[in-house]
């Protein structure tokens, strides 16, 4: 029996859709427990590139069974949109794909709401995906969730409730034309009759999987910096990506957690808007963000590029009991001359000692590098840690030894292949 959490270790994008693809390899269930399809998790497999947002990254092995946990906001029609993109590719979910009871839907009302907030100079830049509106209601005892689908009459009530407040913000502080409680209800009624076979007790089956031996992955989205308790509030999502939110969004007790692994980019990306201490404004963001093809996987937006933040990856690892780090896109960096790596911030002039969590101060620190040589060289073809230049080992230890992290898996190229681990 192990119960592993994989969370994403900076700002998102890390490669958890990869590295939790190969892990599944040899787990019985994988389980997505927070956030929805604001996700963009991809994973390649002989060339052939799967990007998922709501169903777990494990869902390519056939006998894996996915989760979609309470802590979730699913909207109905990206999920039947990925259902639908997955049996296309030869994927059935059938039998193996089950959805909390719990868990709280998205309603085209949290996705209006969410693009409309987002003009002027407050804005996150959210995906627009309906996240922090859902979760306002959730949190506000409005939402509404799978197990509501079932009951019509309440189901139309409980929206009807919704849009009359929703209705009223629409018309009178965005100016927008009001929405239809009948649309809404017939269409949500539809897609009950298509998702009824995937809803389940998630607690109680999760639980008894755990107490029969079976091995359990719980697969975080965006990233720890995200978070919205630990991350560069308020430009985070809105849930607990970090390993605390593993428990609470799938009903899985801590004491049952055996394992934390953290992924993290050999560099540093974000996407949306917020303080970015290593961000780089010059040619070297470009270029990496040229070699590492960073534009979002839901949005489409190029990533924002920056050196390796030690500083930041060690308060991840504290936050997220992390006993171990996967580090991958290092095949990135093969371009460059020379690597810098921030190991920590000063402020007015002095060494910050903790991880500043005020985006003020955080907008305003100054970043202290070391500088090391490259590699020039290509890794995407290293089969092993030994195949390695020296300097890109030397890479590994430095940042490791920096962010406080064990640098367990190994990746150099999005395919399952290009994957080792040290030693
Ligand atoms: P996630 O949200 O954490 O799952 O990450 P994304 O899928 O949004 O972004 C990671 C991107 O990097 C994807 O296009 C992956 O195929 C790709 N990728 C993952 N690992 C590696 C790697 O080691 N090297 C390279 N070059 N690309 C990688
Ligand atoms: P994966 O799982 C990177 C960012 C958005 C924005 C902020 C809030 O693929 O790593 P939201 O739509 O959640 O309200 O947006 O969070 N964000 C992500 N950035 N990867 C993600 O997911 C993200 N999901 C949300 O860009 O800054
Ligand atoms: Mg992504």
């Amino acid at each position: 029996m192990s119960v592993t959490v994989v969370v994403g270790g900076q700002w998102g994008d890390e490669g958890k859709g990869k590295v939790v693809d190969i892990l599944s390899e040899k787990s019985d269930i994988v389980v997505r427990y927070q956030g929805g399809a604001n996700a963009g998790h991809t994973i390649q497999i002989s060339g052939k590139k799967y990007v998922l947002h709501l169903i777990p990254s494990g869902i390519l092995w056939d006998n894996v069974i996915c989760v979609i946990g309470n802590g979730v906001v699913i909207d109905p029609v990206a999920l039947l949109d990925e259902i639908k993109f997955l049996e296309n590719n030869g994927i059935s979910v059938k039998g193996r794909l089950f959805i909390s009871q719990n868990a709280h839907l998205i309603m085209p009302y949290h996705k209006l709401i969410d693009s409309l907030n987002e003009t002027g100079a407050l804005k996150i830049g959210t995906t627009g995906k309906g996240i922090g509106p859902a979760y306002i209601d959730k949190y506000a005892r409005k939402g509404i969730r799978i197990i509501d689908l079932l009951n019509r009459e309440s189901l139309e009530q409980k929206i009807r409730r919704n849009l009359d407040e929703k209705n009223t913000l629409l018309k009178n502080i965005y100016h927008h034309t009001e929405m239809n409680v009948e649309t809404i209800v017939n269409q949500y009624l539809e897609f009950d009759r298509q998702i009824d076979e995937y809803i389940k007790d998630v607690p109680t089956y999760l639980n008894k999987a755990i107490a029969e031996g079976k091995s359990v992955l719980l697969e975080g989205a965006q990233g720890s910096l995200l978070d919205v308790d630990f991350g560069t509030y308020p430009y985070v999502t809105s849930s607990s990506p970090t390993s605390g939110g593993a428990c609470t969004g799938t009903g899985i007790p801590p004491n049952r957690i055996s394992n934390v692994v953290a992924i993290v980019k050999a560099y540093t990306t974000r996407v949306g808007e917020g303080p970015f201490p290593t961000e780089l404004l010059d040619e070297t963001g470009e270029l990496l963000r040229k070699t590492g093809f960073e534009f979002g996987a839901t949005t489409g937006r190029p990533r924002r590029c920056g050196w390796f933040d030690a500083f930041l990856v060690r308060y991840s690892c504290m936050i997220n009991g992390t006993n171990s780090v996967a580090l991958t896109k290092l095949d990135v960096l093969d371009v460059l001359d020379e690597i810098k790596v921030c190991t920590g911030y000063k402020y007015n002039g002095k060494l910050l000692n903790a991880y500043p969590t005020d985006c003020d101060i955080l907008a305003n620190v100054e970043p202290v590098y070391e500088t090391l040589p490259g590699w020039k060289s290509d890794t995407s073809k290293c089969l092993s840690y030994n195949d390695l230049p020296q300097n890109a080992r030397d890479y590994i230890r430095f940042i490791s030894e920096a962010a406080g992290m064990t640098t367990g898996m190994i990746s150099v190229g999005p395919n399952r292949e290009q994957t080792f681990y040290p030693g």
